[in-house]
């Protein structure tokens, strides 16, 4: 029975299925059975003439129990099953790959264990049992994988974790599930499901050999967006938490100390590094996280350039 509703994704979210569809199976026929009898009783003992009495009836012990323990007896089994897989579902096997997991406003945030970080998309080999480490940096959010109908959520200053075996390659949505903020419904993201091959290549980070190579502005949009830079700059000059990007390079700004500056590249770049340096006037500090050693110097010299191309 633990197959009969195989997704072919993963062998746990299948079992979650089977769960669900067994408890709405069994109401269903619960249902049916006790309006069944309901109706038959109707029409059976229904008033048929004006001379019908209805006799006295005060309790009948045997049927009491036995309307008491059959139902005992199958909520005892739903919650035997349930807990079962839930048991299953909160136990990731030991030889797991551990992926540590950051939620911020508003991406996420990979790393794995030969220090590779990627932002937004999580890459993962078929086949192999996954297990991610998860924390917030800020507020409460939730990682959701709906196909693999796994959940969690990830909290500040404490570590949470998911795991999931994924058997079939594609690409999967992410979610967050709580709400986070102005831009919570941004929160999300793929999970790539990647054969023997194309791990290898991913691991060794060749890349495939197919994919047209982008200019260092394509790069750095994709960038922008991947590491959810857009939740707090606009790139039309429209308000929001931090300073728009249009026609920002060159521009002459006043910083909060008191200076006067006209934005180059390396300012942006130590805005990237360590945002809370130098502030713009009239934005608070510690609102940008900072994105030292997450980003490689190709990384950022490629978001600059992009930012350069927003006029
Ligand atoms: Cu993070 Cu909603």
């Amino acid at each position: 029975m633990d197959k009969l509703f195989w997704n072919g994704l993963t062998d746990l979210g299948a079992r979650v299925d089977n769960v669900q569809i067994f408890i709405i199976a069994l109401m269903g026929v619960c249902f049916i059975a006790c309006n069944a009898v309901l109706i038959y009783f109707m029409l059976k003992y229904r008033r048929k003439t004006d001379n019908d009495v209805t006799s006295t009836v005060s309790g009948n012990q045997l049927l009491e129990i036995v309307w008491t323990v059959i139902p005992a007896v199958i909520m005892l089994f739903v919650f035997w099953y349930g807990v079962t897989v839930w048991g299953d579902l909160r136990t990731p096997p030991e030889n797991a790959m551990t992926i540590n997991v950051t939620g911020v406003q508003w991406a996420w945030r990979f790393e794995y264990p030969d220090g590779r970080i990627e932002a937004e998309d999580l890459y993962v080999p078929k086949g192999e049992a996954i297990r991610l480490n998860m924390i917030s940096s800020d507020v409460l959010h939730s990682f959701f994988i709906p196909a693999f109908r796994v959940k969690e959520d990830v909290v500040p200053s404490q570590y949470t974790q998911l795991w999931f075996q994924a058997e079939k390659e594609g690409s999967f949505d992410i979610f967050c599930t709580e709400y986070c903020g102005d831009n919570h419904s941004f929160m999300l993201g793929k999970v790539h499901v990647l054969g023997p091959e194309a791990w290898d290549r991913w691991v060794r980070r060749v890349p495939d050999p197919n994919s047209i190579p982008l200019t260092p502005v394509q790069r750095g949009e994709k960038l922008f967006s991947k590491w959810g830079c857009a939740g707090c700059h606009s790139i039309d000059g429209s308000p929001n938490i931090g300073p728009t990007f249009k026609s920002l390079m060159g521009r002459a700004e006043s910083m909060s100390d008191g200076q006067n500056i006209i934005v180059d590249e390396n300012y942006i770049m130590e805005s990237i590094n360590q945002p809370d340096r130098q502030i713009v006037a009239g934005y608070p500090k510690g609102q940008m996280p900072a994105f030292e050693g997450q980003l490689s110097q190709q990384d950022i010299t490629d978001i600059i350039d992009y930012i350069k191309s927003v006029e």
